[in-house]
């Protein structure tokens, strides 16, 4: 399970390998077994395969070069009827997001998280596109498929960022 969180790397390039169907499903369902305030779930996927619409997603986020190559990308909205408190959808929906990396890593997958929350003209370009009701927030994009880079592990322990009892 360590292993899975060290390794775990941002891959923006992609092999030509589709992610079957099973695969993609228990990606999301660990999104599903993210925590959430009170335990509301507010959130909902689309999941992107088409290469049309993969090419339209591209062409609206300013930093989404995986999904040049990437045969899967999945994008999380949260739910503003459904979140437990104003504002709560978004750690949630962080929370979400982590777990789709760490799950598709352990699946053999890689991943690029890429913000859509907070850039306001992103979160109106993806909600214009995906005519989303006004209650579902576009917040991250999540290019999902086999690496075609490989990255190796950094070394990002830093004891100064560690505070006991003090500041
Ligand atoms: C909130 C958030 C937004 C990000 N947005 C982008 C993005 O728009 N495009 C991208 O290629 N990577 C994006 N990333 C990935 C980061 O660049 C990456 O996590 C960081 O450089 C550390 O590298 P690592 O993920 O390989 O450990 C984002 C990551 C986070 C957590």
């Amino acid at each position: 399970m360590l292993d899975t969180i060290y390794d775990r790397r941002s891959i923006r390039k992609y092999l030509d390998k589709p992610v079957d169907e099973k695969t993609l499903n228990e990606i999301l369902k660990a999104g599903m077994y993210a925590p959430s305030a009170v335990n509301k779930q507010p959130w909902h996927f689309v999941v992107i395969t088409d290469k049309g619409v993969m090419r339209d997603v591209k062409n609206l986020h300013p930093y989404a070069s995986s999904l040049q190559t990437a045969p899967v990308a999945i994008m999380v909205c949260g739910d503003t009827k459904l979140e437990f408190a104003p504002n709560f959808y978004l750690t949630d929906c962080a929370a979400v997001t982590e777990n789709i990396l760490l799950a598709a890593k352990w699946l053999g997958l890689d991943t690029c998280w890429m913000g859509i929350y907070p850039w306001e003209k992103t979160m109106k370009d993806f909600s214009d596109y995906f005519k989303l009701p006004e209650n579902i927030k576009p917040y991250s994009l999540i290019a999902v498929g086999y690496g075609a880079e490989a990255k190796s592990r950094p070394d990002r322990f830093d004891e100064s960022k560690i505070h006991i009892n003090k500041w």
